[in-house]
């Protein structure tokens, strides 16, 4: 254990670890000694000087070393004649820290002097305004009156695009450096810098295109003034305007929690709409931060494409119909097909929704699929993370294996959690056919052909070599297995060698799927098994999944089915072959759960009022089953997740009361100051229920592996953060980072075909045609081309792919 030691701030004993900084053991015990500069995730800099206290230390006899007592028999303390920052001075036993001294206050009144001679205070316009620490500080420390002459202020041009996502106010800027120091020491995208010397210093971006990176939005919260906004935010709203919903990001498995602030709008007639996405702390999930794509794509909710009311066929058309007369058609259908009923979800799906679809489908005695090309979940079920194996508790003892998987793309906070564990010490192990950001801390870097994943990872289990050697002497192992090159079977392979290895190295928990969705895990959990084979379905049930816009094969299985009742958000392709369209209810629209990628099941909470006249989907197939006489509870989610709870394996303690329990986290963020932590949300909502492993199976059966197609070029699917899937396309804001159809091989593949970085051409993949433009990148293997899944080109596997140049032009 660290060694501890005592000192006193403003009268007030603290105990903390040696090395904790003065600021923060002042948070300790509620001391808010306020800052700019410092912020608690981020190594001290002492640039702003705001935080200025008196230092007293005791002395000591040079002679003897020996504590020098006052003759009232306590320490004898030296304060020396100037102040210090609280922010970069370590706690020393005996330390007295004085903040409220008139020498601090004038201080401290003179630093805020002069960071305002150059800030315009456009307080009333500007979007900081009341959750603004420089406002704050300044009403509480500073001057009513400045020595410095008006006429001498600085002036730049007012806000310039920093990219499309952030705009930079320079006037504002107090230059703090916390922005810099996020993107580059936090995670590691040194796209912006500061420019110039003096007045004159700036913020520039020196990435093309502009603040080129995934977490351009957690600037703006740590920025400690208005001169970091969001494109989506800046002029919306005032923040005491705001109101605040809890809730869990849909966009990948790692279950970022948010806070959606909300205002009612004349343009929404009256009714509450979202105004911004925010972090909510949970230091097990996602600390105080979220990715630009879950802050950003919440639009779909209030996409004007919405379906609001139930749709049926009539003589070719879809047209508006009652929910009663809809939903007994399908529940006659549904019964009349009894076994050739096959239910197809994804893993968008909330927990509750899962758990009813998958009772109704048992009780007509059809069959369930869920809609994903990777397996695994019921070993990670057996073996997943646990409260003692997980990203925030590793140490130097531990060591985390990452195979198959870009996680910066696919799941960037997980990204960002291996980084910190990496340099932590945490011996970090990176497979994967090409090099990834993981690979930067990677302290071994496996390669491994397509299709040959399962093999690497069995290799590492014999123990052999360096890397699976420290496996094998590792005290907990985290193991996270991507879906990059592989098709169903060969995730599977890949997941039941993840899961031997980890047997093998002595270790019996740490697998993570790194899922395509929010919910996948949870799909698992609530019995699915995935396959995207719908042929020869009679009757379909497909929900929230959208199989004929991803693929033209499963849109002729679609069309084939005699009956098809579609639920969803939007008229996707799918929808719009169905019989019947049942209008879902967003997320964001109601409560529910979802079982992250490392098995922590959260609530989220109604932000907004549903659209039209749509409903809940555990609602809608609870009415459909009382149609059909089979009794689901459709009235609360509370009442399905007590049934979840009584059946099924490893959910009993996965209560809403327990989900929403939250104790102490640190840092401590958001209560009388936004200065110290930024303007992410204290968790008041539930830090979620870790599940623990479920009975193990002892025998792993492996599936065939791969075998990749004979051809000239090989396709393989990757996961890109931002694609054209069904939410994300509805997202204005983040309009240019969705690409459109594209493919990356190596250089050297491209000049043999004679095509080149930029051309646009057409492409044959799984004999379809699709017209895509040409990436060249000398990292991808050679025979390998790179094809992102959801931008329009259906991948489910490696396959074939030809490049027809007769047909190319110049981008
Ligand atoms: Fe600090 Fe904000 Fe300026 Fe960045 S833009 S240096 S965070 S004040
Ligand atoms: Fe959402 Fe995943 Fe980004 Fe977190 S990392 S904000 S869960 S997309
Ligand atoms: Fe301490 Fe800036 S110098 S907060």
């Amino acid at each position: 254990m660290a060694k501890e030691v005592t000192l006193t701030i403003d009268g007030q004993q603290v105990t903390v670890p040696a090395g904790t900084v003065v600021v923060d053991a002042a948070k300790k015990i509620g001391i808010d000694i306020p800052v700019f500069c410092y912020h608690p995730k981020m190594e001290p800099v002492g640039m702003c000087r705001m935080c200025l206290v008196e230092v007293g230390r005791p002395v000591y006899d040079r002679a003897t070393g020996e504590l020098v007592l006052e003759e009232d028999g306590s320490p004898k303390l030296q304060f020396w004649d100037n102040l210090e920052t609280a922010c970069t001075i370590p706690a020393s036993e005996g330390m007295v820290v004085k903040g409220m001294t008139e020498k601090v206050q004038k201080g401290r009144k003179d630093i805020l002097e002069f960071l305002l001679t150059s800030h315009p205070l456009d307080c009333p316009v500007c979007d900081k305004g009341g959750e603004c620490p420089l406002q704050n500080i300044t009403l509480e420390y500073g001057s009513s009156e400045s020595r410095f002459d008006f006429d001498n202020k600085i002036h730049f041009d007012k806000k310039v695009p920093l990219g499309d996502l952030i705009y930079l106010d320079r006037e504002r800027c107090i230059q703090c450096a916390r922005c810099v120091r996020f993107q580059r020491d936090i995670v590691e995208d040194p796209v912006i810098q500061f420019y110039n010397r003096g007045r004159k210093t700036d913020i520039v971006t020196i990435s093309e295109p502009g603040f080129d990176s995934y977490w351009s939005g957690n600037t703006t919260d740590i920025c400690p003034v208005g001169a970091l906004t969001t494109a989506d935010f800046r002029f919306g709203a005032r923040s005491w305007e705001l109101n605040q919903s809890a809730s869990i990001c849909t966009h990948c498995a790692v279950g970022c929690n948010l806070t959606y602030n909300t205002r009612r709008e004349a343009k929404s007639g009256g009714d509450f709409v979202i105004k911004r996405a925010m972090p909510r702390q949970n230091e097990a999930v996602n600390e105080l931060w979220i990715c630009d794509k879950g802050r950003f794509a919440h639009h779909f909710t209030d996409s004007a494409d919405r379906l609001t009311q139930p749709l049926m066929r009539v003589d070719g058309e879809l047209v508006p119909v009652g929910w009663d007369e809809a939903l007994s058609l399908a529940a006659e259908k549904f019964q009349t097909a009894g076994k050739d009923l096959v239910t197809l979800v994804s893993g968008r799906l909330p927990n509750e929704d899962l758990y009813n679809l998958q009772q109704l489908t048992a009780g007509l005695k059809g069959s369930s699929s869920l809609y994903t090309q990777m397996a695994g979940g019921d070993l990670v079920a057996q073996m997943g993370a646990t409260e003692e194996n997980n990203l925030s508790t590793l140490t130097a003892e531990d060591a985390i294996l990452v195979v198959g998987s870009d996680l910066e793309e696919e799941a960037p906070i997980w990204w960002l959690g291996v980084k910190q564990a990496a340099v932590k010490g945490t011996t970090l192990i990176v497979a994967n056919p090409r090099p990834t950001k993981t690979d930067q801390h990677a302290d071994f870097k496996i390669r491994y052909a397509y299709g040959e994943g399962a093999a690497a990872v069995e290799s590492l289990g014999s123990g052999a070599g360096e890397a699976g050697e420290a496996l094998a002497k590792a005290k907990n192992v985290m193991v996270f297995f991507g879906s990059e090159g592989t098709n169903l079977a060969a995730s599977s392979a890949l997941a039941e060698a993840c899961g031997d290895l980890l047997t093998k190295t002595g270790h019996s928990s740490g697998l993570v799927g790194v899922w395509p969705r929010a919910n996948t895990q949870g799909a698992w959990d609530m019995g699915f098994r995935p396959s995207t084979e719908i042929n020869g379905a009679k009757s379909l049930y497909i929900v929230a999944a959208d199989p004929a816009g991803d693929d033209p094969a499963l849109a002729e299985a679609v069309k084939a089915a005699d009956f098809v009742v579609v639920q969803e958000l939007f008229l996707t392709e799918t929808a719009k072959l169905a019989d019947l369209v049942f209008p879902a209810q967003a997320q964001t629209e109601r409560e529910g759960s979802f079982t992250s990628g490392m098995r922590r099941v959260q609530r989220f909470y109604m932000a907004v009022k549903a659209a039209g006249d749509s409903r809940p989907d555990f609602d809608i197939t609870a009415q459909l089953g009382a149609k059909a006489g089979i009794d689901l509870k459709g009235l609360a989610p509370s009442l399905v997740m007590s049934e979840i709870n009584a059946k099924i394996a490893g959910y009993a303690d996965a209560t809403y009361t327990k989900m929403a329990q939250v104790s102490e986290q640190w840092p401590i963020i958001n209560r009388a100051d936004l200065f110290y932590g930024g303007t992410s949300y204290e968790n008041n909502a539930g830090l979620g229920v870790q599940l623990g492993s479920i009975k193990k199976s002892e025998v792993f059966k492996y599936t065939d592996g791969l075998e990749l197609p004979d051809g000239d070029l090989i396709a393989v699917p990757i996961t890109r953060l931002y694609d054209r899937g069904t939410m994300l396309s509805k997202s204005e804001v983040l309009g240019s980072h969705l690409p459109e159809p594209f493919v990356v091989l190596n250089p050297e593949d491209a000049q043999r075909v004679k095509t080149a970085d930029g051309m646009t051409v057409s492409i044959t993949l799984a004999e379809e045609s699709y017209v895509a433009v040409v990436g060249t990148d000398e990292t991808v293997p050679t025979g390998i081309v790179l094809v992102p899944r959801s931008v329009g080109m259906p991948i489910s596997g490696p396959a074939k792919l030809e490049i027809h140049i007769a047909e190319t032009t110049l981008a």
